[in-house]
């Protein structure tokens, strides 16, 4: 069985890739070797067979024995490890959560149920860098791949409402603690039937503007009863660093624009962190290239992937299945909302959601680490 290097197994992204590894019975197909950055020697968790103990993730003589890498442990180390790995002359498969190598030319953003071709023709051509994409450009292609690979977006731009997750388990964790301090803050009041609601207001803005360092410290600013109009850095041109990867990686992962034959689609909009846990939702609008019938294209979409579901327009169906606490922990990604605008026939609006755990990190690297086993 092909040595499988785990890399960041314990952390949010990777404990979540262990569950689905261990739910699809991928361990039954590898022999994984156990590293860790800071317990080298430790035990390695049940689903080790021939490699009981923990190795050194920085042991670029254990990594190289390995035939694939799988990687959730971050962008740093992937800056340290990956170019003294290949500089000693690995050749195996590197498969990786984090953004370092994404859109270097020898490397495939994948997500197979929309780019399967562009993964098989860089097999087929000797690639050896897999690279999962950014999570909201991953749950939205799960959702709306269907209009791309049919031609017929001639532009889209999506306005993102991106989940504490997304920064990290330490925003998770800054959030409650947010919502737990200005609860409390207000808590005899909300009690009261009689109170006043613009003092509870007045009483939960004085409380979030004072919100200690600590309280903060991940956000730089409240996001409990909040939000913040930027995710990552700031580019310098008036773009987050968020918005330039929702172009550029949707485009690179359809096989177009830098690079490619075909040229790219202009995607476009803000991102914005909401205080949802771990699913990312995208209000999108499309301008299609030609003016298709709604219900073609609710059935183009519906029959795209075995995972993405168009949840029908109305107010009812939204409220019970288009809500990050519906979708959160299933791979199932809805898609609705689905309406043409006033701007006219070719105009389209769509909202879609994703858990940013699973189709947004864990799913697509387990799924590339199958296509290599196959
Ligand atoms: N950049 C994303 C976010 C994380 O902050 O929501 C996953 O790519």
């Amino acid at each position: 069985q092909p040595l499988v290097g785990l890399v960041g197994w314990r952390g949010m992204v990777g404990s979540v890739l262990m569950d689905r590894m261990q739910a699809e019975g991928d361990f039954g197909l590898i022999e994984p070797v156990f590293f860790s950055t800071s317990n080298a020697g430790g035990k390695a968790p049940a689903q080790a067979k021939n490699e009981p103990t923990l190795k050194d993730a920085f042991d670029i003589g254990q990594l190289a024995r390995c035939d694939v890498i799988l990687t959730a442990q971050g962008g740093d180390y992937t800056s340290e490890v990956y170019p003294k790995l290949r500089a000693a002359g690995w050749n195996g498969h590197w498969i990786d959560a984090a953004s370092t190598l994404r859109m270097k030319d020898d490397a495939v953003i994948v997500l197979d149920p929309v780019n399967s071709p562009v993964i098989k023709n860089a097999l087929s051509k000797g690639g050896r860098n897999w690279i999962g994409g950014n999570c909201t450009v991953s749950c939205m292609l799960m959702g709306v791949g269907a209009l791309y690979k049919a031609g017929l977006v001639e532009w889209m731009t999506s306005m993102t409402y991106q989940a504490a997750s997304g920064g990290g388990a330490q925003h998770m964790r800054e959030l409650l603690t947010q919502f737990g301090t200005l609860n409390a803050e207000v808590r005899a009041l909300l009690d009261d039937p009689r109170s006043a609601i613009l003092e509870i207001d007045r009483k939960i803005l004085g409380k979030q503007q004072s919100l200690s360092a600590a309280e903060t410290q991940n956000f730089g600013v409240p996001l409990g009863g909040s939000l913040i109009p930027w995710i990552d850095k700031d580019l310098g041109d008036g773009m987050s660093r968020e918005e330039w990867k929702g172009g550029a990686e949707t485009n690179k992962i359809l096989g177009q624009g830098p690079g490619f034959s075909a040229p790219a689609v202009p995607v476009d909009g803000f991102c914005v962190r909401v205080g949802a846990m771990r699913c990312h939702s995208q209000a999108l609008t499309f301008k299609l290239r030609k003016d298709v019938p709604l219900a073609d294209i609710e059935a183009m979409i519906a029959a795209d992937n075995a995972w993405v579901k168009v949840v029908p327009n109305t107010r009812e169906a939204t409220l019970a299945g288009l809500t990050p606490v519906a979708v959160t922990g299933t791979l199932d990604i809805p898609v609705g909302r689905l309406r043409k605008l006033a701007m006219g026939p070719e105009y389209l609006g769509a909202f879609t959601i994703g858990d940013q755990l699973l189709w947004g990190a864990a799913e697509p690297l387990r799924r590339m680490l199958r296509i290599l086993l196959d």
